[in-house]
């Protein structure tokens, strides 16, 4: 098969800078793609993150006014992975968040800084940029959501394009009187264009005017479709419903390996279970827990946020701990719920540990470490921590919403009976549903041949990319063929 080029287009990227599980899959995509044939470049900005990473770098465009000020489009090598940068400094030169300013609130001028990405790969697409010509432009989330239309608008021949969806709840949403200086015609506002309620809709624009659309699951493809799960885009999705389709991310099973992870106590697999139990013993002491081998550990790896769900474990917390059992979180966001979890720690003192920050190596301590990873979500397009939860024996406990349904196989009694069974999913998500979750879970404890069962299917589940990497590749060929 022909090799294609693909610019993915994307506002975070892992190992350079990340906020959530987005980072993850434009990091790892490119590797997986390889094997399909696809040479995938990534387009993102150039943060101060990003342009430390860069090796040797090669100027390939140059901006006298790029919104605002002189810029360049570099290409480099970063982490083993391609990049095209856009160095704009009035625009990404900042520290901290990609999003925020450090009062937590967005920039003010977020929609010039990804009109950026969204122009710039436009033109990419448009072959101006010397040296590499995609045949598919692949826009991830709202910040990427104007390469479609200025595609549309621009006229001329352009290659295919792919709007892939990983959060519905954020959606780019602007000021309409900046339609002219964002570089789009008097005719794009309207309904078929990107207006959006009165508005400029970034993730909107994507959705109207790329070929295919995509989300991170099947399940999430068809709540994003109704009203309840698609915050104002469900006609919308609905009206191109042929082109919308769910593929589930995976992980990079190099980076979550329990049998080579370096920031483990104890490596292991799956016919050496019993090796978890140091993992165990280093994330109590670590979090301030009683070190007690019995006791069963429940772990969190969060972003704080109403879409997480917490405020449920909050609620059920007597229930949780009752018998002894014991919350490991890590988690950073909305600073209510981080005060509520620091109280927590200090009434149940031993038994609720938690740190309020962003730590990779805990992250992987907690997957190494608890017994079952809690997933709460009100709402989940993928999900990743239970995928790493069932590759680290780690038993997933999850409401039954997008990806989480499509990833975790509930232990009802048929799936038990047969061995399928890796997690426990409850539903609705409700306290009453979360509390019923977590009596099967204590239920199972008591019984370590099941449990152990349990850690075994998850970790033998392929939560890895080739099948996810295998059907974007398809996707991507589908794409140019119907142009
Ligand atoms: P989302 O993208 O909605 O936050 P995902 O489950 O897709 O959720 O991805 C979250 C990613 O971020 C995972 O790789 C998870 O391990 C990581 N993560 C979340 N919170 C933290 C934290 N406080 N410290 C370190 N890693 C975190
Ligand atoms: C979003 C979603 C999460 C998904 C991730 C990567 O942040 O909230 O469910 O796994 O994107 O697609």
């Amino acid at each position: 098969m022909r090799p294609l080029n693909v610019l993915s287009v994307t506002s975070e990227i892992f190992p350079i800078i990340k906020t959530g599980g987005l980072a993850d899959v434009a990091g790892a995509l490119p590797g997986a793609l390889a094997n399909e044939g696809i040479g995938m470049v990534t387009l993102i900005p150039g943060y101060p993150a990003v342009l430390q990473s860069m090796g040797r770098k090669e100027v390939v465009r140059q901006y006298e006014d790029l919104f605002g000020g002189p810029a360049r489009l570099l290409a480099a090598k970063a982490k083993k992975l391609d990049l095209l940068v856009i160095d704009a400094p009035h625009l990404f030169e900042r520290p901290g968040s990609p999003y925020l300013a450090s009062d937590g609130r967005d920039w003010p001028d977020n929609a010039w800084r990804f009109a950026a990405l969204g122009r710039v790969a436009a033109e990419i697409g448009q072959g101006l940029a010397p040296g590499f010509v995609p045949d598919v432009i692949h826009a991830h989330d709202w910040q990427a959501g104007l390469a479609p239309a200025y595609l549309h608008y621009g006229g001329g021949a352009r290659p295919g394009t792919v709007m892939t969806v990983h959060n519905i709840a954020f959606q780019g949403i602007f000021p309409a009187d900046l339609l002219i200086e964002l570089g789009l015609p008097a005719s794009a506002l309207t309904i078929d264009g990107v207006e959006y309620y009165g508005q400029i809709g970034f993730l909107k624009a994507g959705l109207q005017f790329a070929d295919r659309i995509t989300t991170v699951s099947p399940t999430y493809a068809e709540e994003i479709q109704t009203p309840q799960g698609g915050m104002g885009l469900d006609g919308l999705l609905r009206s191109r419903s042929h082109v919308v389709s769910g593929i589930l991310n995976g992980i990079d099973e190099t980076i979550w390996d329990p049998s080579t992870d370096p920031y483990l106590e104890n490596r292991y697999g799956r016919a050496n279970l019993e090796a978890r139990s140091a993992n165990k013993q280093a994330l109590q002491a670590r979090l301030g827990l009683t070190t007690d081998p019995e006791a069963l550990l429940f772990g969190v790896v969060s972003r704080l946020s109403e879409q997480k769900g917490l405020d449920l474990v909050l609620a059920a917390l007597p229930l949780l701990v009752g018998d002894g059992a014991q919350l490991a979180l890590l988690g950073t966001g909305d600073r209510a719920l981080e005060g509520s979890f620091q109280a927590a720690a200090a009434v149940y003192p031993g038994q609720v540990g938690c740190l309020l920050g962003y730590d990779e190596a805990l992250a992987h301590q907690i997957q190494g470490g608890s017994d079952a990873l809690l997933v709460p979500s009100r709402f989940e397009p993928c999900g990743l921590t239970q995928l790493c939860a069932m590759r680290y024996g780690n038993v997933p406990i999850v409401s039954r919403v997008g990806g989480l349904a499509d990833t975790v196989i509930d232990a009802n009694e048929m799936a038990m009976a047969a061995g399928a069974a890796t997690g426990f999913q409850f539903s609705p998500v409700s306290l009453a549903a979360l509390k019923g979750a977590l009596f099967r879970a204590k239920a199972l404890w008591q019984d370590k041949e099941g449990w152990r069962h349990m850690q075994q299917s998850g970790m033998a589940t392929d939560v890895g990319w080739t099948r996810p990497a295998h059907q974007y590749a398809n996707l991507y060929r589908a794409c140019v063929e119907a142009r």
